[in-house]
């Protein structure tokens, strides 16, 4: 779990002065999150983005997510008061002793913004970026000193969720990987380091890879949108939550564990590997899982839905039997 329990401040590296504030480049649905999770572990943090009403919105997300980020237990001194925020791109990264990257997920967009952002900031400010899927080697051409540039990859929603994806692009210093992993870990993150880099990580290519068979099935009138999420819910995902995908076969092959389920019941996985599907999303496919969804959510808003899903991440975060 993302327990809040490390002290501010941390170093991003031996001998690197104290991580005191962070800069949060983009201050949407990851941005936001981030910047609770950082005040909430004590730390100053100067948020940046140019749409309208971009503030109003950040400051509303951090109290609305603020009774949770308490109930984990705030590391002292952290403070909503410590909350800074600027149009100004130069203005919130030059001061800032880490920053965290979270534009949104267009290419080119992203490249601007990394140099923007490398151009104003001190040399040696670690600049981790949220992308979901871009590689950090298609990011950093063009930045200044990219050596400090890496991916930090958070999970939906980043203030609860512990999983960080960490890995650098070709330009990349092996030594900011390291520091930005042990930089995540301190806070309590599960930071996990790529030995090479992929388009979407791996978290991402594990959700599209059962997104895309969960739409086929749709598609194909096997199931409706709702008992496709309730084989996911009420079944193996909950499993998931406990155990990873391998882990939790060891258990599938009884006594024998991992070792009987290879020899004995991995054959219908892999027959099952040749049948699975690869659909097109169709205007009308996109309308039908659309339409899905929303009889699913049966009325309740995004923000019930959230308050729904966040009540319910703390008690399997809290779980004792949760592994990683
Ligand atoms: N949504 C998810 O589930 C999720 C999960 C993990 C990572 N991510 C990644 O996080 C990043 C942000 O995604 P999001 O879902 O928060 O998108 P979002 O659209 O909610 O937020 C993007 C924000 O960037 C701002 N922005 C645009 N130009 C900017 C600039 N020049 N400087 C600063 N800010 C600028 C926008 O105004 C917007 O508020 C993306 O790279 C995305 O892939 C998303």
């Amino acid at each position: 779990m993302s327990s809040i329990s490390s002290p501010a401040p941390a170093s991003v590296s031996p001998g690197a002065p104290p991580v005191r504030t962070v800069a949060i480049v983009g201050a949407g649905l990851i941005g936001s999150s981030w910047a609770a999770f950082f005040l909430a572990h004590g730390f100053d943090v100067v948020a940046t983005d140019p749409a309208p009403g971009a503030e109003e919105r950040l400051r509303a997300f951090v109290d609305r997510v603020w009774p949770t980020l308490e109930t984990l237990g705030l590391t002292p001194g952290a403070s909503r008061d410590r909350l800074r925020f600027t149009a100004d791109l130069a203005d919130a990264v030059r001061g800032a002793d880490f920053i965290q990257e979270n534009g949104p997920e267009v290419l080119a967009a992203k490249r601007a913004l990394l140099q923007a952002v490398t151009a104003a900031a001190r040399p040696d400010t670690i600049i981790a970026s949220s992308t979901s899927g871009f590689t950090m080697s298609a990011l950093q051409e063009g930045c200044t000193h990219p050596e400090r540039c890496v991916i930090g990859h958070p999970f939906n929603p980043p203030h609860l969720l512990p999983l960080v994806e960490v890995v650098g692009g070709q330009a990349t210093s092996p030594a900011v990987v390291d520091a930005a992993m042990a930089f995540y870990t301190s806070l309590g993150k599960r930071a996990i380091r790529l030995h090479r880099e992929v388009p979407g990580h791996v978290a991402n290519r594990l959700q599209a890879a059962l997104w895309r068979e969960a739409v086929h099935l749709v598609a194909e009138g096997v199931a409706s949108v709702t008992d496709v999420d309730a084989a996911v819910t009420a079944g193996p995902g909950a499993r998931w939550a406990l155990m990873g995908p391998h882990l939790i076969l060891h258990l599938g092959g009884g006594a024998g564990g991992m070792h009987h389920f290879m020899h004995h019941l991995s054959g219908p996985f892999t027959t099952w590997w040749k049948d699975l599907g690869n659909p097109e999303l169709t205007p009308e496919l996109r309308e039908r899982l659309i339409a899905g969804v929303l009889e699913e959510a049966g009325g309740r808003s995004i923000e019930a839905l959230s308050a729904q899903r966040d009540a319910g991440l703390l008690a399997v975060l809290r779980c004792p039997q949760r592994e990683a």
